[in-house]
Order: C-alpha cells, then sequence, then structure tokens
C-alpha cells in the first residue's frame, strides 16, 4: 500500500524497499522461493497483501514482487499496486475482473494494437459488447457514461499521440457505475497519475518506462478500488512475475525521475528539429504548440512524454530507407528504455491491423514511431539528420 509521501525521486529510491533489520540490507533481496511454510505460525510473520495471510505461494505473492508492487503504487499514488507478466496480462486480467458476459465496453479506437485486437476478437467472443470511438469523440463528451459498464482509452495514443482528456471523461463518469480505465504507457506515472483526474483504474506496459531498460517484459495496474478480483483473476490464469526479474525491475524503476525528465527534454528538442526540416510532412507530438491536443496534454499532463512521430515525405519506402540509416538510434520496436528506438508501427506495433483500421485511426504506412532515449539530444538530431540527408 502506498503510504510513502515525498516526491517522485524519493517514492521511486526508497518506496516499498524491503530492509530486514536483522541483516541491515539497504537494497532489497531477491526472494527466489515458490514455496514457503505452511502454515506459518511464526509471531510477526510478515502477511502477502493480496491474501492477508503469511506467504505460501509465488504465484499468490511473493516479497520481492510485493515490494516492487508498492513501489509502483507509490509513484502512481494508489492505494494498491499489482504487477503483471505484461502489459497485455494488466490489460486482459483487468477487462476478464470486470466485464462479464453481456456487459458493455466503450473503447478509444485509437489503442495500441493488441489491446485493439483483444478487444475486437476476444472480448467480443466472450460476449461483451464492445464499441469504439474516435478519441476525438470522447474528448468531447459524445455518448452516455451511464449507457457502459467500462471507459477505456490511453493517455497518449499510440503511435499518432492523441492525447485524452481524461479529466473530462472522468466527470462524465463521475455519480455513475461506470469504470474509467486508462493505459498511460505512453505518459509514465512521472508525466501523468490518471487515478488523480478520475480515472478508476491505470494500467502500465511496465516493459517501457517503468523498468526503463528495453530488458523485461512486465505490467502494472494501479487502483484505489477493492482489488480483490483482479488478484484473483491473476491467481487463476497466473500471469505473474518471477522475483529475480522484479529485483531488476525495480532497480530500474528508481531512476524513472531522471530517465523521463530527460525523454520529455528531447523529444521536445527533437520534434521542433523534424517539424522544420523538409524531407518531413508532418509531427505529431502532443507538446507543440501546433498540435491540436496541446490544450488537452497542458490540462491533464505534467510532461509531454518522450513519444513522437513523424511522416517522412515519399512514404513508406523512404521511411524504411530512413531507418537504416540510423547510427546511434536502433530500428527496433517497443518503447520507454534509455535508448532511443525507432520503428514504422505497419511493422511492429500495428502489424495485427487491417490497413483499413490503421488508416481510419490516422496510421500511414510510412509513419515513423520514435521513442526518445537519454542520450544527447545533439547526438540524435545529428543521426536523424543525416539519415534524412541520403533520402
Ligand atoms: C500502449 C501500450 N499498451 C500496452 C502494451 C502491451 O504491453 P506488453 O508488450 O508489455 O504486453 C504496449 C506494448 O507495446 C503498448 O505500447
Amino acid at each position: 500500500m502506498a503510504d510513502q509521501k515525498g516526491g517522485i525521486n524519493t517514492r521511486a529510491v526508497s518506496a516499498g524497499e524491503l530492509k530486514i533489520k536483522e541483516f541491515g540490507n539497504v537494497v532489497t533481496p531477491i526472494f527466489q522461493n515458490a514455496t514457503f511454510i505452511y502454515p506459518n505460525y511464526e509471531s510477526g510473520a510478515i502477511s502477502d497483501p493480496s491474501t492477508g495471510k503469511p506467504y505460501i505461494y509465488t504465484r499468490w505473492g511473493n516479497p520481492t514482487v510485493n515490494s516492487l508492487e508498492q513501489k509502483y503504487a507509490a509513484i502512481e499514488d494508489s492505494k494498491f499496486g499489482i504487477s503483471f507478466s505484461s502489459g497485455m496480462s494488466a490489460i486482459s486480467c483487468l477487462a476478464m475482473s470486470i466485464l462479464k458476459r453481456g456487459m458493455k465496453l466503450l473503447s478509444a479506437s485509437e489503442l495500441y494494437g493488441q489491446t485493439y485486437s483483444y478487444f475486437l476478437n476476444k472480448l467480443r467472443e466472450n460476449g461483451i459488447e464492445v464499441t469504439f470511438m474516435d478519441t476525438n469523440d470522447l474528448n468531447e463528451g459524445s455518448f452516455k457514461a451511464s449507457e457502459y459498464d467500462m471507459i477505456y482509452a490511453e493517455s497518449i495514443t499510440n503511435p499518432t499521440d492523441m492525447v485524452t482528456d481524461i479529466g473530462l471523461i472522468g466527470e462524465l463518469c463521475n455519480g455513475t457505475e461506470t469504470k474509467l480505465a486508462i493505459d498511460a504507457t505512453f505518459a509514465s506515472p512521472v508525466n501523468q497519475n490518471p487515478l488523480e483526474l478520475g480515472a478508476n483504474y491505470v494500467v502500465h506496459s511496465g516493459t517501457k518506462y517503468l523498468s526503463g531498460h528495453s530488458d523485461a517484459i512486465c505490467g502494472f495496474l494501479g487502483t484505489d478500488e477493492d482489488p480483490s478480483a483482479i488478484y484473483d483473476m491473476r491467481k487463476n490464469l497466473g500471469p505473474v512475475l518471477d522475483p529475480t526479474q522484479a529485483y531488476s525491475i525495480a532497480r530500474g524503476m528508481k531512476t524513472i525521475g531522471l530517465r523521463v525528465g530527460r525523454q520529455n527534454e528531447n523529444a521536445m528538442k527533437i520534434s521542433k528539429f523534424l517539424m522544420e526540416n523538409d524531407k518531413v510532412e508532418s509531427v505529431f507530438y502532443p507538446g507543440l504548440e501546433s498540435s491540436p491536443y496541446h490544450k488537452i496534454a497542458k490540462k491533464n499532463l505534467r510532461g509531454y512524454g518522450g513519444m513522437l512521430s513523424f511522416e517522412i515525405k515519399g512514404g513508406v519506402d523512404q521511411a524504411r530507407k530512413f531507418l537504416g540509416k540510423l547510427k546511434y538510434i536502433s530500428p527496433a520496436p517497443s518503447l520507454g528504455g534509455v535508448e532511443s528506438l525507432a520503428t514504422l508501427p505497419i511493422d511492429t506495433s500495428h502489424s495485427s491491423m487491417s490497413k483499413a483500421q490503421r488508416e481510419k485511426i490516422g496510421i500511414k504506412d510510412g509513419l515513423v514511431r520514435f521513442s526518445c532515449g537519454i542520450e544527447d539530444a545533439e547526438d540524435l538530431i545529428e543521426d536523424m539528420k543525416n539519415a534524412l540527408d541520403f533520402l
């Protein structure tokens, strides 16, 4: 539970740390245990927060994993933090624990490709009524919140950087039974805490900014609501973190404030450079005053994030050539790590969508998605300039 105060950097470093005074350890140890003494009648035995009882089995709960979850909850400012073996398992466990056959989901149509296909195919197969709506229509409130059991959106959309007005949607859900769930992967808890804006649940692909080093797959869910149905779903489906992996994710999470601060700055500098380059058709970044989402971003975000996308003149062939000429920037999917990555969503994040579905949400074949790392902005700009000059 997040009772830790202090700034985000302080919380990221110290929250959740499991210090055993008999050892005097400074860093949380790895409890590489599948099983624990049962029943544990030891007086003062520490409880697994998911059961309220002493630890029994790591699929239910584990001290190293719980320590990481408390650190996440502290930076999310949520009562509960729950970890998963991937962002998709956080999303699917949330959806399955809230939505039962016959219930209604209203989702933004601009979504990470796998989330979209999960909602479109799997939820519908399971008897959930799924309606998709443009982020712009959600932002205008062109819906009646009480008609849905859950509303789902990404705080900054992948990959075109539309910004969802969570504050406004939260207000529309207020006083209804409708649960608002936000995927805040692109924003990260440094730039936004959706619960504060009125969401009931926030999910992350922790693979990205939360772990931050492109070396782990994980997911997180934050909520102030009773989490027992979600713990129960995770216990049934089993997508839990291994303790050793939880340890290395916690190590990455300690520097999230430093990393994301730098990534926000780099993204702004790179967006401005791209705006002025004559090989570039258009740039999508909510930090730019010219972005149609700038006002909404200012209202909902503390920083504009490290993700931007842009279209290169000449379409997909030129975009592929561009990727092939980069030196410091790796042409690879995923995002949020310390190293800069560039990818074409048609080949990676949105390859599970049809061309027609992609075009409907504004993803052209030649769109390049760029994840800013923490390198020196001047080097990244030079790298991009050289690759663009080659075209
Ligand atoms: C916005 C967003 N949500 C969810 C996911 C899924 O996360 P994971 O790959 O950790 O399962 C991704 C993955 O790229 C993503 O970009």
